[in-house]
């Protein structure tokens, strides 16, 4: 396994669909666990194929915090495929490193996707991880959460300093 380079924002690869994977192939296997790498060296929650360049439906999340066990989740062909409630906070992406914005996303999500043995499953989740989901499939449909950002993006080290004054 190794390190992918990280596409930054501006990078028309952001911008394109993804087209669906058909098959499971060593090197959509040695994909997978490059993302899962690169996700972790970078210090992100999620990761998406476009990111590291390849066109392809393929996503990691994994929102563990620093203390806990990883959690890895591996999304091939994600079809978010029902969402309801609602939740408001500061969102960023790797591919627009050190900036944040504040995104509305549903609390709940239900997803429906293969594994990394295209095996299908389903899977449900709120709050921080319904949030990781639905970020990284706008990316696999050549979107960027700055395009639901309300307000200005931000740098995070003044968030940083907000919450610091906060407590
Ligand atoms: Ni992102």
């Amino acid at each position: 396994m190794a390190l992918r380079t990280i596409r930054e924002y501006g990078d028309e690869i952001l911008e394109k669909p993804c087209k669906e994977v058909k098959h499971l192939t060593p090197g959509l296997a040695l994909l997978i666990g490059d993302m899962l790498d690169t996700m972790y060296d970078a210090g992100g929650v999620g990761l998406a194929a476009p990111q590291v360049g390849v066109l392809k439906r393929v996503c990691v999340i994994d929102v563990a915090g620093g203390d806990e066990e990883p959690c890895p989740y591996v999304f091939i062909n994600p079809e978010i495929i029902e969402e309801d409630g609602e939740q408001e906070g500061y969102e960023g992406c790797l591919s627009l490193p050190g900036k944040s914005g504040i995104v509305k996303r549903p609390n709940h999500v239900k997803v429906r996707a293969l594994d990394k043995k295209m095996q299908p499953f389903e899977l449900e989740a709120e709050e921080l991880l319904a949030r990781a989901i639905c970020h990284e499939v706008d990316h696999l449909n050549g979107h960027m959460y700055v395009e639901l950002v309300e307000g200005e993006l931000v740098n995070n080290e003044d968030i940083e300093l907000e919450e610091e004054t906060e407590s």
